[in-house]
């Protein structure tokens, strides 16, 4: 029998220490190192073959195009996260936390690619509990078949036999492999399963779908050694007590990053948002203070989002901050803005600020809409309802250019919005296209200016 060395695993990081430590090396954890036998690695298993196996190097012109190899799943906010469909060979990792909606959507998606041959491997729900969930959702995929299988030797065994097009792993943490003495949802086991699924994709040519459940601090469980392997990570956002889904690309080979998809959890599963616009601004109160309309950038789209501030008295030393879907830091370089610009006393307010449908703004263009909803809140005053805005704001005050502001323009035009303030810089030389359209575009220079365009 071939002789197993022992190893000792950072869970956190994966760095692989010779000896045991109380600390990692690498990312100074405690008492992160798991024992763990390794048996040395067959001889045919060669390092860095992963990708495509077999291949000679070829000139750059000569490489095929990528769109011979697509496969479009039919689900639109999915193809277009993915970057234009799915790529052949390619594996996807998609993550999220329990509930989300993970293997709802790899339903849908079975149904979709009907009647490909699709095999899912389910280690976390019976055969029958993913009939009745296809019943509900009234999906029907006659080439679906199903494989409650958790041990990877059988995996891979079953995926040689049946020779599908596409895999679902539901999920990579259930996979575990009797060569690697760690147990199930260990670090060791989820990076070497992961690496043999993945290896058998490209060498099988056919498309995986690895599910990740999401740790309590926001990452995939095996965190950074998955992202690197897959060639796809999309994550699954959004409040399990609310309707809506996000799907998000954090990393894409084939397609550019942080496009989303927006769905909906309805009766009967998933359902596609086309105009998230519509969705991410619906159900607001135009007559209430502290509201104000982003044009934002997502991806390759323009979405309006309603940013909301509650400020009200403190009854605390230190004033309370909180900030749901922007970065704290920033909100609060926004408020010293205020203060010291703008001459607003915030430093005796309790300050929350909500961007609404669950969306996580991190483009400097917010800046000005969490200005003006504090504003507005602090002031007690709405804003007028049919303005919208984008600009990033200094330290001085003024706002500063913005990228896209075209696509911006042309999404509030087309919600009826009535007039959008932007940074000067970026009305200078407008396009005559734009200067047609029902909306009054307004230039300002600082935030003061911008405040008072926006009412
Ligand atoms: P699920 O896909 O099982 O989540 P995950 O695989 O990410 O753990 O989704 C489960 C949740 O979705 C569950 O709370 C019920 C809800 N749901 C609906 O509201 N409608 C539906 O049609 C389906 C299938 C699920
Ligand atoms: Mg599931």
């Amino acid at each position: 029998m071939a002789k197993q060395t022992i190893k000792y695993v950072c869970s956190q990081c994966g760095a692989v220490s010779l000896k045991y430590q109380g600390k990692c090396f690498e990312c100074q954890s405690w008492g992160t190192l798991e024992e763990t036998r390794i048996l040395p690695e067959p001889k045919n298993r060669k390092e860095g073959a992963v990708a495509f196996p077999g291949t000679a190097p070829v000139r750059l012109h000569e490489a095929l195009p990528s769109e011979g190899h697509r496969h479009m799943t039919g689900i639109g906010e999915l193809d277009r996260v993915l970057g234009g469909g799915l790529m052949k060979a390619s594996a996807i990792l998609v993550g999220g936390e329990p509930g989300i909606g993970k293997s709802t959507l790899m339903l849908h998606l079975a149904a979709c690619l009907s009647p490909a041959k699709i095999l899912y491997i389910s280690g976390e729900e019976s055969p029958n509990q993913i009939r009745e969930r296809a019943q509900r959702m009234q999906v029907k995929a006659d080439n679906l078949w199903l494989a409650p299988e958790t041990d990877l030797e059988a995996i891979l065994a079953v995926i040689e036999k049946e020779q599908p097009a596409l895999v679902i792993v539901d999920s990579i943490q259930t996979v575990h492999s009797t060569q690697y003495q760690s147990s199930p949802g260990t670090l060791t086991q989820i990076r070497e399963c992961a690496s043999l699924l993945i290896r058998a994709a490209k060498q099988q040519n056919f498309i995986l779908f690895l599910i990740g459940h999401i740790t309590k601090e926001g990452t995939l469980a095996g965190p950074k050694t998955l992202e690197h392997m897959v060639d796809t990570v999309l994550q699954f956002e959004g409040e399990g007590y609310q309707r809506y889904r996000i799907i998000r690309s954090v990393k894409n080979r084939y397609g550019s990053t942080n496009e989303i998809g927006v769905f909906r959890m309805e009766e009967n599963g998933l359902e596609e948002v086309s105009n998230p616009s519509e969705f991410f601004i619906s159900g607001r109160q135009t007559d209430v203070a502290g509201n104000s309309i982003l044009a934002a950038i997502e991806g390759s789209r323009a979405i309006l989002v309603e940013v909301q501030a509650l400020v009200s008295n403190t009854n605390y030393s230190m004033p309370q901050r909180i900030s749901t879907g922007f970065d704290l830091k920033r909100m609060s370089i926004i408020l010293a803005v205020l203060e010291k610009r703008l001459q607003m006393e915030t430093w005796g307010q309790d300050v929350f600020v909500k961007i609404a449908g669950g969306l996580k703004l991190i483009e400097p263009a917010a800046d000005l809409a969490i200005a003006a909803a504090v504003s507005s809140g602090l002031m007690n005053r709405p804003l007028e309802a049919t303005a919208a805005c984008s600009a990033e704001i200094g330290l001085s005050g003024e706002l500063r250019a913005i990228s896209d502001s075209e696509r911006r323009i042309r999404e509030a035009a087309h919600l009826g919005f009535k007039s959008i303030v932007l940074p000067e810089a970026n009305t200078r030389s407008l396009k005559p296209s734009l200067k047609k359209l029902p909306i009054r575009i307004a230039g300002c220079r600082t935030l003061q200016e911008a405040l008072t365009e926006l009412g």
